[in-house]
């Protein structure tokens, strides 16, 4: 099995900050230390509501950064100005709703999709590498391909939660298994993310061809506890 990818997530470092107006926890800070102690990628979700990451974040940690930033954004004509201006190496497209608590589920690739196309376009051709976070399912996995994006992020949310509540995943890893055999069948790169913990990054591990997990709530939160240099490295040994 190939060496998966760790791209850790620091949105929820701009919770914290946020929660008091403060300029402290910074992203910034905690992009360089999750650099420092061997992620792959750093990735922010630049919301619509800018709930967590602002604007100046993007542009601070995108400048210091020397891995690769991957660049979450709802596919709005926004996003896309900012997306292309700043031009980081790794943009993830996902689905956005204003009241919820964290992105629900995957893209619905039907909506809006002469603009997707476009945005998809624009986006490759300015350099950028495209993945659109999709549910664990064949038709987006085809869908995807048409629109021609470069990797898919397979939404794992149904999965953790089963895996969180003890209930029988069985089925739900079988889905995301054959969406990776698809994927990687078409010439996608396929990547895993949203709500994994150290038990369900485990488990989706074992699925070969997963090039890549991205791994923020959890990741945040253990780092209260132990650290985010030791919560890392736990995820990239379980990774390796
Ligand atoms: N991948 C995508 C596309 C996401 O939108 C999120 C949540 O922002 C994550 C991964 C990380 O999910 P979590 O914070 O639950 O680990």
């Amino acid at each position: 099995m190939g060496k998966i990818r760790l791209g850790v997530n620091i949105d929820h470092v701009a919770t914290v900050r946020n929660a008091r107006g403060e300029n402290y926890p910074s992203p910034a800070r905690a992009a360089l230390l999750a650099q420092k102690n061997g992620a792959d990628s750093v990735t922010i979700h630049l919301r619509e509501d800018r709930r967590h990451i602002r604007e100046k974040d993007l542009k601070e940690i995108k400048s210091k950064l020397k891995i690769p930033l991957n660049l979450e954004i709802a596919s709005t004509k926004e996003m896309m100005r900012i997306a292309l201006r700043s031009r980081p190496r790794f943009i993830c497209i996902v689905p956005e709703k204003r009241q919820e608590l964290t992105t629900e589920g995957g893209l619905n690739l039907k909506h809006k999709r002469n603009f997707l196309k476009k945005l998809i376009y624009k986006l490759k051709k300015n350099k950028s590498r495209v993945s659109l976070f999709i549910e664990p399912s064949l038709k987006d996995i085809k869908d995807s391909k048409k629109l021609n994006a470069d990797c898919v992020e397979i939404h794992t949310g149904n999965f953790c939660n089963l895996v969180n509540e003890k209930k029988n995943y069985k089925n739900e890893l079988k889905r995301i298994r054959n969406a990776v055999n698809l994927g990687n069948k078409l010439g996608l790169e396929v990547h895993a993310g949203h709500g994994l913990t150290y038990k369900s990054a485990r488990i989706l591990s074992q699925i070969t061809d997963i090039k890549e997990f991205n791994i923020g709530h959890f990741l945040v939160g253990e780092s209260i506890f132990v650290g985010l240099g030791k919560t890392i490295k736990e995820f990239k040994k379980i990774l390796k």
